[in-house]
């Protein structure tokens, strides 16, 4: 059996879809397992029901691997998740990096992190038509990652805490991203998304530091560029100021947005209150600590 973590962006989404900075933190309360073993024909099991487009999309990973590979598909794979779907913390890479990681174990490949990342970002591209490469190499590496235009790992002195808080629904990323690029032909949106790249590059030192004034001051900041960039929504915006008005260091959408994740820098001391108040918003607030 083969697992991989869950991923949250914390700085310079959609901006990474254009080639500038972003920095991703892995996700070790969720995580997706696969795991094969020999038959006489070919399975695909998951431990959810999933819709008919679902379905295809996994199938057709499947055998993307497979043929990528060059590997025979007289095997069972059964896939157990406890990602939610469409929810910002990067299911389908965690998904993609789990089936590379067990088809490397089982047909023994001794595929290296740096292999297996470059095939899950080609899987990305079956669920989302343009991705940043960001969600694959966050999951493949395990570690927090500062990404402009590939991954280097970041290796931070002291844990980060986080708490994340679930606004609901919210449109599929690819969706999202297509507004986005539509809307980037405009010089004015173009800056913004230069300003999200710069704001990420400007958090790499403060994060390694562990300087958390900084880092959530930053946090702040992108969340008020991905509002003119019209991806935020009312309740993202509610959740902000709640973790803010509760001594959070910052707090901003993380992921596609319109909806999904709200993220806020917290500690010791904040941190129960914060979890508190959100909670009367919604019912999916946790607790994440990253570290290196
Ligand atoms: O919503 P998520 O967590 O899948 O993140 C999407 C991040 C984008 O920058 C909007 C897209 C991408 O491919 O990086």
């Amino acid at each position: 059996m083969s697992r991989a973590c869950g991923k949250i962006i914390l700085f310079g989404e959609h901006a990474v879809v254009f080639s500038k900075q972003g920095v991703a933190l892995p996700v070790q309360n969720f995580f997706t397992e696969a795991a094969m073993q020999k038959s006489d024909y070919f399975s695909c099991s998951p431990d959810r029901i999933l819709s008919e487009q679902e379905k295809q999309k996994l199938n057709m990973l499947v055998e993307f691997v497979f043929s990528e590979l060059n590997l025979r598909e007289d095997v069972q794979v059964s896939i157990k998740s406890t990602l939610p779907m469409s929810s910002g913390f990067g299911s389908s890479a965690s998904l993609s990096v789990a089936l590379i990681r067990e088809c490397s174990r089982f047909f023994r490949l001794k595929l290296s992190k740096n292999m297996i990342n470059s095939l899950a970002y080609r899987c990305e591209s079956i669920f989302h038509s343009t991705p940043s490469g960001i969600d694959n190499s966050v999951i493949a590496y395990e570690k927090p990652v500062y990404f402009h235009k590939k991954p280097k790992v970041l290796e931070l002195e002291k844990p980060l805490e986080f708490v994340v808080a679930n606004t609901g629904k919210r449109p599929d990323t690819a969706t999202v991203v297509k507004e986005v690029r539509r809307k980037s032909i405009i010089k004015d949106y173009m800056k913004i998304l230069s300003e999200i790249g710069s704001v990420a590059e400007q958090s790499k030192k403060h994060l390694i530091k562990g300087d958390n004034e900084k880092v959530g001051m930053l946090m702040n900041k992108n969340h008020l560029l991905l509002k003119r960039l019209g991806v935020s929504s009312p309740r993202l915006d509610l959740f902000c100021e709640v973790a803010v008005q509760n001594n959070a260091y910052g707090a901003k959408l993380s992921g596609a947005g319109k909806g999904g994740n709200m993220i806020a820098l917290v500690d010791q001391h904040s941190r129960e209150n914060i979890m508190k108040e959100l909670s009367h918003l919604s019912d999916q607030v946790i607790f994440i600590r990253v570290s290196s």
